[in-house]
């Protein structure tokens, strides 16, 4: 990562760390990589949207634990809803502190708040969708998720197949990582 986003990153980690629904910097740390390939083909404003992938998920820190434990129904719904309100104020401090102006802040803050519950239409809202759901196919956090959720690799494969993408770049690399994932687990 460059230096630019390292000191955002470290700060973040620090949330990311308290929460339990899975591991978090795994997650993001292959959030912020999957960006990197998307903003590579699909153009996007690279500081605002590196940044919203680094805080987009920093709000599950304060998700009552009960909630995080919930993987279907109306709970699971409602942690959804509280990752997103939480990560308001989190990204805000994080990046007044950082010199990011008003304008930045409330554009990262925007499109962090369009990643659950929404079908938008501005491009770089469509990205950090997209680099959420990409990096979830990835080797390391795909088996990693498989343990926290408690499904074998074959279930999970099955579930992240139906997968949706905005753009041809993420759908490609989904794709292709797919294959992979599906020769391994059948050897
Ligand atoms: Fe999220
Ligand atoms: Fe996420």
């Amino acid at each position: 990562m460059e230096k630019e986003f390292q000191k955002i990153w470290l700060e973040a980690v620090v949330y990311l760390r308290q929460a339990q629904k899975k591991d978090f910097v795994l997650h993001t740390k292959w959030v912020v990589k999957s960006m990197e390939m998307l903003l590579e083909r699909e153009g996007g404003d690279r500081r605002v949207l590196i940044t919203a992938a680094i805080l987009h998920d920093t709000g599950w820190s304060e998700v009552p634990l009960e909630l995080q434990a919930a993987i279907e129904g109306e709970m699971a719904g409602r942690a959804l809803v509280l990752h997103l309100k939480n990560s308001v104020p989190i990204a805000r401090k994080i990046l007044k502190d950082h010199g990011f102006t008003k304008k930045e802040i409330n554009k990262i803050i925007d499109i962090i708040l369009s990643h659950k519950f929404k079908n938008p239409r501005n491009l770089e809202k469509r990205l950090l969708i997209d680099a959420d759901t990409l990096s979830d196919i990835f080797k390391e956090p795909f088996y990693a998720d498989a343990k926290y959720y408690k499904k074998t690799p074959k279930q999970l494969l099955e579930f992240r197949k139906q997968n949706h993408f905005y753009t041809k770049t993420a759908r490609a690399v989904f794709d292709r990582e797919l294959e992979k994932r599906a020769k391994e687990i059948t050897g």
